[in-house]
């Protein structure tokens, strides 16, 4: 897929849509085009608006990347501040370069020796493009940036947007918002540290689009640090929107000869948020999750962590493997509790060696049983934290963020370590280098359970730096230790879904999706997470848990939970036979079906929080198999025949399939406009549909 350059006019041309901007006479850029692809020789050279005093140039432009300095009054992307204390930036452009599929654009204050570059990427059979910007210090002296976002977002048309995001907590991730942006600003941020559960780092912005129609414009930030995404609407009725790193307490001091490269977005147009999860879903699949486990299935695990809590040993868990082995799992993870002092969450993070109260001979012995099962074994760690009750924190206090004059916070009886200093870096490496070294360790979870406080950090001239470094030196240790320990799978955990965001996600191969397990609650946060996360990194269990009045059939569960990558967390020790042949059936179920969950195509075809019937169908590539997952509870308003109208199928094609002991043979265009009658009754209504191609 080409990039063409007419004059100074740069079309991006991806699978089904055309990218332009443009670069006026004075040097600045200006966005033209996201949509539809038009002729290309249709793009014309941009023509700067009239200005006054009210109304002036700059805060009119359309520009790819803004920078405060002269009449800019509206947001922006840059904002710097010069050696001799000048805090305007004056960049204009100087030249551009293409290779492969990649443009490059460079815009330069010559006075001051700044240079900035912005990025775009384009690739083969997808609608999204990836940009980020990089700044160079190309003077004597150091230049402080305050606020350096990725990138800026120009939408075409002038009749508002509604903006989706999240709003959501512990427990409660990924619950959808929609806000009609009519004039000012809308922002979504996190000044945790991390992501947090509250909001994404993304916008989807469209008029009046549906699952399946209407335009929608979507851009994600490839970070997991505090973020901020700004959408505005002027006067003028155009809306705009920045995304980055958060400028809230933010300075980075660029010294001379240096470079800053911002958090990369990726960007798309499609038609329907169903067309825009499955290209988020297939382009995370070939471009963002790390090479090694994208394009293979996730194993099915089984997790300790509800059944045991703290109370973990070689023999308890070994039993509960034994039984995890023989329902079908294929992996054994042990959570919090294996290590130091932890009896409790009062103490012991940060000392990563085996509690050998709990397994005196160390971990060997539990690892063999598992492995001797046919189980793969993982562990839970939380490198970033440490507990002031840990012989880490007694023998270094210092590598906990902090002031000398302020009392830490100690939530959750913990305190966030100083990624940003090297020996900490090392530490946190050569722990877990040494744990998956010693033993036969094939999974990672990493947790990160508190937001930062108190970020003193000695160690940096700059200390506003901390949260950018924090979350890179994340990335890098993950990535070091991915390296070298290729066969070992990394789930991303943060009190649940608080850090499971596309960056994250470019580092993890999965993520912890909540604390939450309630089957009717997940309903609901999986929806959310789909939205803008490829359903293979999405985590869910069977566990033991139903909310209050809410309780499931294991069934129900399952069907819930096949729906991304499955596990289990139940006390499995106090299931009844039955209950686990029901598991047992089921996971051998989801063994069949798991390819086309996990690389398939998603169609959200009814909500249950809006239709009060869930039903999701994955289609494969081919468009030869498919499976349907519906699920309800006591539907009201004598809403329960129903016909089952299915979506992504092939028009010609014939399918079979077996729905309520009845044999169905219909053709792709019969299903989806007609449909299927179903009853849907009772208070556990669960089914799922294996629909084959004839
Ligand atoms: C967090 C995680 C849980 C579990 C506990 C262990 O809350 O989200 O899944 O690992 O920590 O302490």
């Amino acid at each position: 897929m080409p990039i063409y350059i007419l004059d100074k006019t740069f079309v991006l041309e991806t699978k089904n849509s055309h990218y332009v901007f443009s670069i006026d006479e004075q040097g600045y850029s200006h966005h033209l085009h996201f949509g539809r692809k038009c002729s290309v020789d249709d793009y014309c050279y941009y023509k700067a608006p009239f200005e006054n005093t009210n109304h002036t140039k700059r805060d009119m432009f359309t520009e790819e990347f803004s920078f405060f300095g002269g009449t800019m009054y509206r947001e922006c992307d840059l904002k710097v501040k010069y050696f001799d204390n000048c805090r305007e930036a004056d960049l204009h452009y100087d030249s551009y370069s293409v290779s492969d599929s990649t443009l490059k654009v460079v815009f330069k204050d010559k006075h001051y020796g700044l240079k900035l570059s912005l990025i775009y990427e384009i690739f083969n059979d997808f609608d999204i493009i990836k940009r980020y910007s990089k700044l160079e210090n190309e003077s004597k002296f150091d230049t402080e940036i305050e606020r350096f976002y990725s990138a800026q977002f120009n939408l075409p048309d002038e009749s508002p947007y509604k903006f989706k995001n999240t709003n959501g907590a512990w427990g409660a991730e990924f619950l959808e918002t929609e806000t009609t942006l009519e004039g000012g600003c809308l922002v979504f941020e996190s000044r945790r540290g991390a992501t947090g559960h509250n909001t994404s780092p993304y916008f989807i912005a469209h008029q009046n689009a549906n699952e399946e129609s209407a335009d929608v414009f979507f851009a994600s930030l490839l970070y997991s640090g505090s973020f901020k995404v700004v959408a505005s609407r002027d006067v003028f009725c155009k809306t705009r929107v920045s995304l980055g790193i958060n400028d809230f307490d933010f300075k980075y001091v660029l010294k001379s000869g240096e470079s800053l490269e911002s958090p990369a977005v990726i960007a798309g147009f499609t038609k329907g948020f169903g067309n825009m999860s499955r290209e988020i879903n297939k382009f995370s699949i070939s471009h963002i999750l790390p090479k090694s486990f994208s394009k293979k299935e996730l194993p099915i695990l089984y997790n300790s962590w509800e059944a045991t809590n703290f109370d973990v040993n070689t023999k308890g868990q070994s039993t509960l493997a034994e039984i995890a082995a023989s329902i079908g799992a294929e992996l054994f993870v042990m959570d919090d509790g294996w290590f130091g002092k932890r009896n409790d969450d009062t103490k012991a993070l940060g000392d990563w060696y085996v509690n050998r109260e709990k397994f005196p001979n160390g971990l060997s012995q539990l690892i063999e049983n598992v492995n001797n099962l046919g189980l793969d074994f993982g562990i839970w760690i939380e490198p970033e934290m440490v507990c002031p009750d840990s012989d880490l924190f007694r023998a270094h206090p210092e590598y906990a963020y902090h002031y000398n004059t302020r009392q830490a916070n100690t939530i959750r009886h913990q305190l966030v370590l100083n990624l940003t200093r090297e020996d900490v870096q090392e530490y946190v490496y050569n722990s877990i280098d040494y744990l998956l070294s010693k033993y036969n360790i094939k999974y990672i979870k990493w947790d990160m359970n508190r937001p930062f406080s108190e970020t003193g950090a000695e160690n940096l001239s700059c200390p506003q730096a901390l949260w950018y470094l924090h979350t890179k030196a994340v990335y890098d240790i993950v990535d070091k230790l991915k390296e070298k320990h290729q066969s070992v799978q990394f789930e991303t955990c943060s009190s649940g879904g608080g850090r499971c965001d596309l960056g994250a996600l470019s580092h993890f191969d999965q993520a912890w999706t909540s604390d939450n397990t309630d089957a009717i609650d997940r309903m609901t946060i999986q929806k959310g997470y789909s939205l803008m996360r490829p359903v293979k990194t999405m985590r869910a269990w069977v566990t033991d848990t139903v909310g209050y009045n809410k309780q499931t059939s294991l069934d129900f569960r399952f069907n819930i939970a096949m729906q991304g990558s499955l596990g289990l967390g139940g006390d499995l020790t106090t299931y009844s036979k039955e209950e686990l042949e029901i598991c047992r059936k089921n996971i051998a179920l989801y063994k069949e079906i798991r390819s086309i969950v996990q690389f398939g195509n998603l169609y959200r075809i009814l909500d249950f929080d809006k239709d009060e019937i869930l039903f999701n169908l994955y289609v494969n590539d081919e468009k030869t198999q498919a499976v349907g997952f519906i699920a309800a509870r006591g539907t009201r308003f004598y809403r329960k025949s129903i016909n089952l109208k299915f979506k992504g199928l092939c028009e010609n094609k014939r399918y079979e399939f077996t729905f309520d002991n009845e044999k169905y043979e219909k053709s792709g265009a019969y299903l989806s406009s007609v449909g299927v009658a179903a009853k849907i009754i009772g208070d556990n209504y669960s089914r799922i549909i294996r629909i084959f191609a004839k």
